[in-house]
């Protein structure tokens, strides 16, 4: 018989993982305590933006295979539970709140069949997976715990766990391994690559990659800034360097920086984890990646002011972009929204645009003014910042938007737009990295 899988926590990680794996063919069930979400999810409707996934959705609701529930007693019949929670920054300090991980687990220890296999994905400092196990075998000695780390980006979730670059299981003996082979038969045998590690290697593989990248980020940015000081250009720079292979052209993109729901809180929970072990100096980098991303928002704000003057209260700025990044509704910690905020506390008039993420935007800054077309976006702008790279800004129809604005100046937080379209437009262009021309 196959093998019966749960997801608990549907949120993008769960929601993504439960549907994917029930077109793989397998019978899921998946669980949240918010009874609203559950709701729209056995309705096929996605809580959330994410390209494909409420088709995906909706086909596999429709096969009878794919579940939604906010009851763990929905979860007795099956044998692999994966743990999709999220893990946030705590509101005190950098550590990540294991809240839900911890409620999660203590509640699922008593709806276990004699030996399920508990799965976690959740990013987590290293070493909770296996306080978890104790907490779990002290419910359910019969069960067994691994962990299974998730390296999906937002925008190409359905990709990337279908046909994910690697797949990495922390386990502690050959049985947890063998049936994560088989959950995962039809990825292996398209070749992903396996890798087998102990719990806490598979925890901090997962924090390692975010930081890196996270590092990737911040170093193109920190050429940004140097880049400007010495009238260099960092997009040249970043192509050039990038084709050293052992470099890599990607997440070389420089601007605003990194956001999100992950690489920022992950990087600032590491450094909590490596304080607690002893090993701080190891990771003192990280607080430096952080504030180069920190500083990339305020420099545009910075710019913003040479450009049009330090008498905010009496301009009109359009911000192009509010998600944390293009094809995904998700502002958390977004830089482009966080710099509509800060030019708003500043007393400009802050225009909002995005073509995804207005509702969750409005949410969290319910004091801007978002507009529901990019024309009305930019009506009357002293200043036009493009600040999320969405493909629907690379295609607007010049010449006619520069009639709409009072003064034809745009910032470029993203380097994607291209230059000399925009110029020849009769454009003022800056972009942050690149000396003027
Ligand atoms: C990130 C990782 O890329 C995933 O591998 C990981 O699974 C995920 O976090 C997670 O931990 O769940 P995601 O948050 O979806 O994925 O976004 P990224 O594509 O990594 O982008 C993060 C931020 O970096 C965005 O704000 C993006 O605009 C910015 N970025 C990215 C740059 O500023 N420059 C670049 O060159 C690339």
């Amino acid at each position: 018989m196959r093998l019966r899988l749960s997801v608990i926590g549907t949120g993008y990680l769960g929601a993504t993982h439960a549907a994917c794996m029930s077109s793989l063919g397998y019978t899921v069930v998946g669980i949240d305590s918010d009874s609203e979400k559950i709701a729209l999810l056995n309705s096929g409707t996605l809580p959330f933006y994410e390209p494909g996934l409420e088709d995906l959705l909706k086909e596999q609701l429709a096969t009878g295979r794919l579940t939604f529930s906010t009851e763990f007693s929905a979860l007795d019949d099956v044998d692999v539970h994966f743990l999709c929670v999220g893990t946030p920054q705590q509101k005190q300090g950098l550590a990540a709140d294991l809240t839900y991980v911890e409620s999660s687990i203590a509640e699922l220890s008593h709806h276990l069949k004699e030996g399920a296999l508990v799965v976690g994905k959740s990013t987590v400092p290293v070493g909770t997976a296996q306080k978890l196990a104790t907490t779990l075998l002290a419910n359910a000695p019969q069960s067994d715990l691994a962990w299974n780390p998730e390296f999906l980006r937002e925008g190409f979730a359905i990709e990337d766990t279908l046909r994910p670059n690697r797949l990495v299981v922390g386990v502690t003996n050959d049985r947890a391994e063998s049936i994560l082979r088989e959950v995962y038969k039809p990825l292996l045998e398209i070749g992903t690559p396996w890798i087998r590690a102990d719990l806490p290697t598979a925890e901090l593989v997962k924090v390692a990659a975010n930081s890196f990248l996270a590092t990737k980020i911040s170093f193109i940015n920190a050429m940004a800034e140097v880049c400007e000081a010495a009238g260099a250009d960092v997009t040249v720079l970043a192509k050039a360097i990038g084709y050293d292979p052992r470099i890599g052209n990607k997440f070389l993109q420089a601007g605003i920086g990194f956001g999100g729901g992950c690489l920022p809180k992950d990087i600032r929970a590491f450094m909590a984890r490596a304080d607690e072990l002893g090993a701080s100096q190891a990771l003192e980098f990280l607080r430096e990646i952080d504030s180069i991303n920190l500083r990339a928002r305020q420099r545009v704000i910075d710019v913003v002011r040479k450009l049009i003057g330090d008498d905010l209260d009496k301009k009109t700025i359009s911000v192009l972009g509010a998600a944390f990044k293009p094809e995904s509704d998700d502002v958390r910690d977004s830089p482009a929204l966080d710099i509509a905020a800060q030019l708003h506390a500043a007393g400009a008039t802050v225009k909002v645009h995005d073509p995804k993420a207005m509702q969750n935007a409005k949410k969290r800054f319910p004091s801007l003014i978002f507009s529901s077309s990019v024309e009305e976006c930019l009506t009357e702008a002293d200043c036009v910042l493009h600040l999320t790279e969405w493909r629907e800004y690379r295609q607007l129809d010049l010449k006619r938007i520069k009639d709409l604005v009072k003064y034809p100046l745009i910032v470029d937080g993203r380097n994607s737009l291209d230059r000399e379209a925009w110029q020849e437009a009769g454009w003022k262009f800056h972009a942050l990295g690149r000396a003027d021309t």
